[in-house]
């Protein structure tokens, strides 16, 4: 809330009018009550971020069936709440919907496999609502991050922040908030249908598209090796 509060106060500095409503994506009407108070406040909702996620890591048999119920709990149906609560706001703005997948959306690597699900799910639902509101005026743009600074990698299969984890990812893959942000505005300013943010990102789903017998061979060759939870030791390989 204090991080908020400071970017919010960063916002006001600009001369822009920022409101905070922090508010749970799984939870029944807090995405509509959040809406209505921006309504209230600020006017209009011409841009909406469905941004909310995290990852369930470890390969299937660690995992059980809740743990997939409660990533697609957040990043499906957080999503689609979402929409829910502004899609009218939205059409009557002729305005944008941005929704946050990943490179996991366009390839599944062993030891991901309900965040890929997740993230793949979020694809096919930008893919058709783009469809459906072009004729509304409505512009969707799917978000694909490759590696972006942040703090996933601290947050648990329970969705429990881990202040004292590692951030994990290699530096040399990873991309900056500032650019990441910079080509994301840039993307839903100019109503693209899909921005793949990070160079091995844009590769990695180009190959992914072009030449997926090199995907498999590559990830054939690093093995079913997974990401590990913060606060836990690493998922056997
Ligand atoms: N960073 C990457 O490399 C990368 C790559 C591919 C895709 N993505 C996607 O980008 C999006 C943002 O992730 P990030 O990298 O910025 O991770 P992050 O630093 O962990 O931020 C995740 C954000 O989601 C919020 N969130 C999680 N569960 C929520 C819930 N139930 N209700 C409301 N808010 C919730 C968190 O809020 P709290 O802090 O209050 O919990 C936090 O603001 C996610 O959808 C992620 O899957 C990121």
């Amino acid at each position: 809330m204090d991080r908020l509060e400071k970017l919010a106060a960063d916002v006001r500095d600009l001369g822009r009018r920022a409101l905070v409503l922090p508010c749970d994506v799984t939870a029944e009407g807090d995405l509509d009550r959040a809406a209505a108070r921006t309504r209230e406040t600020l006017g209009r909702i011409d841009v909406v971020v469905a941004n909310a996620g995290f990852g369930v890591m470890g390969p299937l048999e660690t995992l059980t069936l809740g743990d997939y119920r409660r990533q697609f709990e957040t990043n499906v149906f957080g999503v689609l709440r979402t929409v829910y609560a502004t899609l009218e706001d939205v059409k009557r703005a002729r305005g944008r919907l941005v929704l946050l997948g990943s490179v996991s959306g366009h390839l599944a690597l062993p030891g991901a496999s309900a965040y890929a699900m997740s993230k793949f799910a979020v694809r096919g639902l930008a893919e058709a609502l783009a469809h459906e509101l072009a004729s509304r005026g409505v512009a969707v743009t799917l978000v694909s991050p490759g590696l972006v600074e942040s703090e996933m990698r601290q947050v648990d299969n329970r969705g429990r922040w881990h202040a004292e984890a590692a951030r994990g990812s290699p530096k040399a893959l990873v991309v900056p908030v500032a650019t990441a942000a910079r080509h994301i505005v840039r993307a839903v300013a100019r109503r693209r249908r899909e921005a793949v943010i990070t160079r091995h990102g844009k590769l990695a789903v180009f190959l992914q598209r072009h030449a997926p017998w090199l995907v498999r061979k590559v990830v054939g060759r690093l093995g079913a090796r997974s990401r590990s939870q913060p606060g836990r030791a690493a998922a056997p390989e």
